[in-house]
């Protein structure tokens, strides 16, 4: 079976490309490289270093290859910089999703795993938060996936194509052996800034906010390892190519963890403390997110592995600690 991969080449797409190919699919990676990694592609993967707003070229590899399913990353994915910027992320992430879906109705009609996010729910009014809490994102990235959601029911509704909706909470760690792991242009994720602060590339943590509405005072977020959501993509391939009908999937472990209680963990696993200062909120933070995730335990029989968050930042140790400068280490 072939399979073809948005964003292949990033963080969560290198990882789930090579959980694809131990399934036993064939994969090509349609990426322009803007912020993901052509060194981060296992053998046997190939490259079509394409842009999905050039609809031409993206129909033209649809036509080539002749996936049988879609899985769709690629996207802009900074909250922060979604709200400073929104025309270049409802660019790139609303009218180049729409390009890949029409391609695709006017080719080989896939179905679509689509890589979308706890930012739909916004401010959630209760927690864990299942599948069908209302949608109101706080910030234009939220909003950016929540359009293509819409887009992807409609494409079902008017094409019949199918999809998988992934929203995933907050992910994080690396692929155990330290060959591949988070290594973005512009560092904003926390485990990943509180490495880099451990390697002496950043002087100290900013903790950004510790007024919000929780018990200390900063947000709350549901971490998952990066492994354990590769997975989650493969159960949704075989899902989608049984015949499965559309439907969307939270994937996180169902608890939180404070920005001050994830600082301590990393603590715990340098053995040594970071130095913190507390900066004042970031836009478009939501105080607390939280997944309820038994819809895709129960249905797509979803089980992770990495479920101890100080283990999960180990992983994510291995990696920066052995490529202190990602992959051009
Ligand atoms: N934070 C800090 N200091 C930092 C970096 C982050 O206090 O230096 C805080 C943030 O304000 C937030 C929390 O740590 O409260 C987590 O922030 P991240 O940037 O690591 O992650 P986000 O929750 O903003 O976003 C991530 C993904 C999104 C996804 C979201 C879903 O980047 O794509 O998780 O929960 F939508």
């Amino acid at each position: 079976m072939n399979l073809l991969v948005t964003g292949g080449a990033g963080y969560i797409g290198s990882h789930t490309v090579r959980a694809l190919q131990r399934a036993g699919y064939t994969v090509t990676v349609l990426d322009n490289l803007s912020s993901g990694h052509a060194e981060a592609l296992p053998d046997g993967a190939t490259l079509a270093q394409v842009d999905l707003l050039d609809y031409s070229a993206v129909k033209d590899t649809l036509a080539r290859v002749r996936p049988d399913a879609i899985v769709h990353f690629a996207a802009l994915i900074e909250v922060g910089e979604s709200m400073k910027e929104p025309a270049r992320y409802y660019r790139n992430n609303v009218t180049g999703s729409l390009n890949l879906l029409q391609a695709n109705a006017e080719t080989v009609k896939a179905p679509i795993v689509f890589s979308s996010t706890a930012a739909v729910y916004g401010d959630a009014q209760s927690t864990p938060i299942p599948e069908d809490a209302p949608k109101a994102p706080t910030s234009v990235y939220g909003e950016t996936k929540l359009m293509t959601e819409h887009m992807l029911n409609a494409f079902d509704r008017a094409h019949g194509i199918r999809h998988i909706k992934l929203r995933y909470f907050n992910v994080c760690g690396a692929q155990p052996g330290g060959q591949i792991g988070e290594d973005h242009p512009n560092k904003t994720h926390l485990i990943e800034l509180a490495l880099l602060t451990a390697l002496g590339q950043r002087e100290k943590m900013m903790i950004f906010g510790e007024d919000y509405p929780t018990p200390d005072g900063t947000c709350i977020r549901d971490y998952i390892h990066v492994a354990d959501l590769a997975d989650a993509h493969v159960l949704a391939v075989k899902a989608l190519l049984d015949g499965a009908p559309s439907n969307a999937y939270n994937v996180g472990l169902g608890h939180g963890f404070s920005v001050r209680q994830v600082l301590d963990a990393v603590d715990d696993v340098l053995g040594t403390p970071l130095k913190r200062e507390i900066a004042p909120r970031r836009a478009g933070d939501p105080p607390s997110l939280v997944a309820d995730s038994h819809r895709i335990q129960q249905e797509l029989h979803w089980t992770p592995q990495f479920t101890d968050l100080r283990e999960i930042i180990r992983t994510a140790w291995d990696w920066h600690r052995t490529h202190p400068h990602g992959f051009k280490s």
